[in-house]
């Protein structure tokens, strides 16, 4: 059941497009921002509210790569694996993550803060390697500097 604070929300969005099925990526990122993530219920909530089939809500959150359709940590941090990133030290920061967090790509950490997940160009490939955490981006990251940037968040 969405929350009236969603519903508020997802009726905005859908104001602003010509047909309610338009807003669902909206309404998912509106969910998501509430809740953490998209559970199965999540979307059957959506599918009715936006009246389309749960199939096609799923379908549209298993695309994009930044729906989470499994609970995740407070801090997501998405590692960029692409070219630029990857051959300026991405497997270094990659195996230094894993040390300092004890996880792999697709895991949260014990204490829930982190979940570590690959990810395709972050749009900085100038300044490869380059890793998000939530909405802040790290470009030019040295492998020294990690700890300093996994400490502001915890
Ligand atoms: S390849 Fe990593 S930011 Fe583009």
């Amino acid at each position: 059941m969405l929350s009236e604070t969603e519903i508020h929300a997802i009726d905005h969005e859908v104001s602003l497009v010509p047909y309610k099925k338009a807003a669902v990526i909206e309404a998912l990122k509106i969910v998501q921002q509430e809740r953490g993530w998209v559970s199965d219920e999540s979307v059957e909530a959506i599918a009715d509210y936006l009246e389309i089939s749960a199939a096609e809500v799923d379908s549209v959150a298993t695309f994009y790569n930044l729906i989470f359709r499994r609970p995740v940590g407070r801090h997501v941090i998405l590692l960029c694996d692409s070219i630029s990133c990857y051959v300026m030290g991405y497997q270094t920061l990659y195996e230094a993550l894993q040390q300092q967090l004890n996880v792999k790509f697709g895991e949260t950490t014990a204490d829930k803060n982190f979940t570590l997940l690959p990810n395709a160009c972050l749009g900085c490939c100038d300044h490869a390697p380059a890793l998000m955490i939530g909405e802040d981006l790290y470009r030019d990251v040295k492998v020294e500097e990690l700890e300093g940037i996994l400490k502001k968040y915890v």
